[in-house]
């Protein structure tokens, strides 16, 4: 049981929360594996998932996740809403608040969204992306993905390269590596890394071949294309040239390092295709572990009312 009401980012997070969902995460997907997809952990419940950016992954596997456990889920897209009539955010909460939600999952493009909506609702809030704040079902996930492969994260070396500075991904990764004792290195042109990174725990690196240098883990963020507005580096051609993830750098890692991405991948971007499509690249793993820690996640969250 987690003791707090919300999960809204990894900041105030601790070790032991860390893993305690990691643990029944593992769980699920031990069960995910055989194809068991009918448990009753959220039997009686209801789920909303409130999405006010895109998204496949997150929207999709938090629905499934509350379906696999057996709750009733409501999927709301802001473009086909009330808010489009300019319902605020507040109010929308309110308004599912009084059907009874016991969950809502809200991605919003602004940061601090979900925790206003967390104080304005009884339901339990799970940030699944706000702006450029924080996403940490995301980075439990790669956790998740990462324990099982190295069985644990203390002393892990991480290497993120990518568009740290828009990237909420990066910052809750940071925050959760960090307290669970891996060591993270991050990467990217100097437009693209925000200051104060040395200050959370990050080590910043001045070159690919310095962030890749024994980690065990690559992982590259996506370019964020609709927040590039500001040309913070000439070209994609020489993005990939320059700050991509390749087999030349990947040379630098351990031997077997693996490869790792959020998704969505601009594919010859931030990764080759060989490394995406290659032996050590995790992406499709991590999906599956993005189930299972979300089932993790909304069963930990409300087991206490069961
Ligand atoms: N990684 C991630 O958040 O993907 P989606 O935008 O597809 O949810």
């Amino acid at each position: 049981m987690l003791k707090r009401k919300d999960l809204l980012g990894l900041y105030d997070v601790s070790a032991e929360e860390i893993d305690e969902i990691l643990q029944n995460g593992m769980a699920m997907k031990k069960l995910l594996r055989q194809n068991i997809k009918k448990l009753p952990h959220l039997q009686g419940k209801s789920v909303t998932t409130l999405f006010y950016e895109n998204s496949t992954r997150t929207r999709c596997s938090f629905e499934l996740a509350a379906k696999y456990m057996g709750a009733h889920v409501v999927n709301i897209a802001a473009e086909s809403s009330s808010v489009k009539k300019g319902e605020t955010l507040v109010d929308t909460g309110k308004t599912l608040d009084a059907m009874k939600s016991d969950v809502f999952v809200i991605r919003h493009p602004m940061g601090g969204a979900p925790a206003l909506l967390a104080k304005t609702v009884k339901g339990h809030v799970v940030n699944a992306g706000d702006g450029m704040n924080e996403h940490p079902s995301q980075a439990l996930l790669d956790m998740l993905t990462m324990r099982e492969n190295f069985s644990s994260l203390k002393g892990l070396q991480v290497a993120i390269l990518g568009d740290i500075r828009h990237s909420r991904v990066a910052k809750s990764n940071l925050f959760g590596l960090k307290k669970m004792g891996a060591d993270v290195r991050l990467y990217a042109p100097k437009t693209l890394l925000p200051a104060g990174l040395d200050k959370m725990g990050a080590k910043v690196c001045t070159s690919r071949e310095e962030a890749v240098e024994g980690a065990d883990v690559v992982m590259g963020l996506r370019i964020q294309l609709e927040r590039q507005h500001a040309g913070n580096f000439p070209s994609l051609g020489e993005y990939a040239k320059f700050y991509g993830v390749d087999d030349t750098v990947m040379k630098y890692a351990k031997n077997g390092a693996l490869v790792m991405h959020p998704g969505p991948v601009n594919r010859g971007v931030e990764l080759t295709s060989a490394l995406i499509d290659g032996d050590t690249s995790r992406i499709e793993e991590q999906v599956l572990s993005g189930i299972a820690v979300r089932m993790a996640i909304l069963f930990l969250l409300t087991k206490e009312e069961i």
